[in-house]
């Protein structure tokens, strides 16, 4: 029978952000771990840990500095930002605290995109971002200006815009973070249902109602891995 491949294989993965003056801090320590396609994996820990740091080289936004990063099966520690933003817009869906959008572009041009890069045509375009609204539960709101819907609306918006290249993986740093708790749980509830379908999700999150929806944890503390597991194995050891 045929291996399956993971998606994620990180490999003694180590940053030092390097500053004026010669001062540098080391942020990202050693850290090694693999994420099988259509896991759901939750990223925790303490306000300057090294979190955002290490999913901004996950989603191939930054480069570490010593150590291998193979996405599906490709070794992308080292290539230059050319050859990172190609490998952004084939594998990688990212969503962020802060939705992240075009202001002034409409909904449906705000998830279509990443679709100019590939040099997709109008017509398609549209086509492709009435399905994937409709997905995230956003039918008939096209023609809308980001400013016309709620946050959780555009952060549905957001979701709808990371999948549209059908990637293989969707990256999220706090997509939770600015909503209140009843929006929090609808945003939870898509990802569950996208991961239900088979995407593979990484998201970071300091709330530990939002990290119930992962079924994997992995804790970072001061830059190391400080627990990888299941995520209800680690409640149960806290006394939770
Ligand atoms: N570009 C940068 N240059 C220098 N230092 C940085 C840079 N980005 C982050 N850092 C430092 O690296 C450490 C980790 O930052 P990071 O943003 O990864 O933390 P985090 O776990 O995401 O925190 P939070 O929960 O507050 O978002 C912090 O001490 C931060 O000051
Ligand atoms: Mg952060």
């Amino acid at each position: 029978m045929a291996e399956i491949q993971p998606v994620i294989e990180v490999c003694d993965l180590c940053k030092t952000y390097y500053m004026a003056g010669g001062l540098s801090q080391s942020v990202l320590k050693h850290i090694s771990f693999t994420i099988y396609p259509g896991e759901f994996v939750a990223i925790m820990g303490h306000s300057g840990s090294g979190k955002s740091t290490l999913m901004n080289i996950l989603g191939c936004l930054d480069r570490p500095t010593s150590g291998t990063y193979q996405l599906s099966g490709e070794n992308v520690s080292d290539k230059d930002d050319e050859a990172l933003a190609i490998v952004r817009g084939q594998k990688i869906g990212f969503v962020f605290q802060n939705f992240n959008l075009l202001m002034k572009r409409t909904i449906a041009d705000n998830v279509s995109l990443p679709l100019i890069y590939q040099g997709v045509g109008d017509e398609e375009r549209r086509q492709r971002a009435v399905e994937m609204l409709k997905k995230v539960g956003l039918e008939g709101y096209e023609d809308r200006l980001p400013s016309q819907i709620s946050g959780g609306m555009q952060q549905r918006v957001a979701i709808a815009r990371a999948l549209i290249n059908n990637p293989s993986i969707i990256f999220a740093d706090e997509p939770t973070g600015n909503l209140d708790s009843k929006t929090s749980d609808e945003i939870m509830e898509l990802f569950a249902k996208l991961n239900e379908h088979g995407i593979t999700i990484v998201l970071v999150t300091h709330e530990d109602d939002v990290a119930d929806y992962a079924k994997r944890m992995i804790k970072i503390m001061d830059g190391e891995k400080a627990y990888d597991g299941l995520r209800a194995d680690y409640k149960e050891n806290q006394g939770a």
